[in-house]
């Protein structure tokens, strides 16, 4: 078994970490953040994700996982050494902030004085992986012994551990003809369950990433282009996802319309793809992610407009319950959340808006304390003059929509992930409306 590092213990790095540790491997995971690795240390996830917390635990019982500060440890005590730190949206660019990433190897590359690989995991702009090559082999006292191997991440919040388990495919991007057999062993139980695995170059695994995050985004906003045009001629935007989805070459999946995706990988990813395009002298190629930019902020500015008309005009003093704050369900991150997003532009307009979400509400106070907020869903729709369901938890689903119309003051609903069942809803007297969905007047 091998002795791994994990440099960041974001979303990536820590799933990873945990997950490394989980097939038997040694994994000592850095972060710079003190308060956090004590956390960590004591078990403590600081953010929510199915399954990790039980496993961080049993991990750290088994031995084999540790948490540090200290790079020299860090250096001393791994082989395998996985950057897993952020690149978030530059202040006041479409760019990617790459300073944690250059950051992070300036740090450790001087302590690497042995053979080792560095095994770059973060999304990062094509060209960056060479970069990062050349700066360790000129930092490293191990010199050209220190390999970089570029091995993109594809794991979706909400399903981390399967995803950094069995993933849909290995990448490993390397300099040369470098062979790829510590990263072969690491990944022994993911490939013998039959993982594909593809070995290329650098820039094409830089690319593979952005370009799996680029094509999902343009499918949701395919999806939500065709929501409005069926709203225009009363057309129902599901049934004709389900329907082309049925062409295995199209396939279902991310074509669900509705308020449209957010969070901290699609919406960041794309403009800083089309920022490196544009550097590289490709901007009309990558113009249309400009319009898939466009079509997904739209859907959140169609929905204020959507609940103004139901309130008949205004939503100033009207109380507004918003049904989810996390970017997706199974998540507490609310990082671009298009139902936070909608919840605030609402109460900038004079709304009461009053926000639930099962797992996400920690964050709302903390970003937006003007914000009512509620953790009993029942509590939170009490005296509502309007609804929105705006994250697809289940427990939403679930809502019994006679007891709910007991409590609300005016039983309009407005669902922005067409998810809501019509007839149930319809039939104990709601008005549902969706996005690209003939909406359902009140049966009573
Ligand atoms: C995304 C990718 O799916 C992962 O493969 C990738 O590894 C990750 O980014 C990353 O770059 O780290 P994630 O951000 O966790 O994962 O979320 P998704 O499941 O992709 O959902 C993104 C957004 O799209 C959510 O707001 C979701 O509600 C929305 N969405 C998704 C739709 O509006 N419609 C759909 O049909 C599907």
């Amino acid at each position: 078994m091998a002795r791994l590092s994990v440099i960041g213990t974001g979303y990536l790095g820590l799933t990873h970490a945990v997950c490394m540790a989980s097939v038997g491997h040694t994994v000592v995971a850095l972060d710079i953040d003190e308060a956090k690795i004590a956390a960590l240390h004591n078990g403590v996830i600081p953010f929510h994700e199915p399954g990790l917390a039980q496993m961080l635990v049993e991990q750290l019982d088994s031995g084999r996982l540790a948490f540090t500060t200290s790079w020299q440890h860090v250096a001393d005590n791994a082989d395998i050494h996985f950057l897993c730190v952020g690149t978030p949206q530059l202040q006041g660019s479409h760019a990617a902030d790459m300073s944690q990433v250059f950051g992070a190897v300036e740090s450790l590359a001087p302590l690497l004085t042995s053979p080792c690989v560095v095994v770059g995991k973060s999304t990062v702009p094509v060209g960056t992986a060479q970069s990062l090559a050349d700066k360790i082999i000129s930092l490293a006292p191990a010199g050209q012994s220190a390999h970089l191997v570029w091995n993109p991440e594809f794991l979706r919040e909400g399903f981390a551990i399967k995803d950094t388990l069995h993933p849909d495919r290995i990448v490993l991007g390397v300099q040369h003809d470098v062979d790829v057999d510590a990263l072969k062993d690491v990944y022994e139980t993911s490939l013998e369950g039959g993982t594909p695995l593809v070995v290329t170059d650098y820039p094409t695994a830089e690319l593979v990433k952005v370009a799996a995050n680029a094509f999902l985004a343009t499918k949701i906003s395919f999806i939500n282009a065709f929501a409005d045009l069926a709203d225009t001629v009363g057309a129902d935007v599901t049934t004709l996802a389900d329907a082309i989805g049925h062409d295995t070459r199209i396939g279902r999946r991310f074509l669900n319309a509705g308020v449209g995706f957010g969070g901290g990988c699609l919406p960041k990813d794309i403009r800083a793809l089309q920022a490196r395009a544009t550097e590289l002298g490709l901007a009309e190629q990558f113009a249309f992610l400009t319009h898939v930019d466009a079509i997904n902020k739209s859907r959140r500015s169609r929905v204020v407009d959507m609940a103004t008309d139901a309130l008949g005009g205004s939503v100033s003093g009207k109380d507004i319950t918003v049904l989810g704050a996390a970017f997706k369900p199974d998540s507490d991150d609310v990082r671009d959340s298009p139902a936070l997003d909608i919840a605030v532009t609402l109460a900038g307009l004079g709304a009461n808006v009053t926000v639930h979400d099962p797992e996400a509400l920690h964050n709302v106070r903390a970003l937006h304390p003007m914000l009512s907020t509620d953790d009993d869903v029942l509590v939170a729709l009490a005296n509502a003059d309007l609804v929105l369901h705006l994250t697809e938890w289940v427990e939403y689903r679930e809502l019994d929509p006679a007891v709910v119309g007991s409590i609300v003051n005016q039983r309009i609903v407005i669902d922005g992930r067409n998810m809501l069942d019509r007839e149930s809803w319809s039939a104990a007297g709601w008005q549902v409306t969706y996005l690209g969905k003939p909406g359902s007047q009140a049966a009573l």
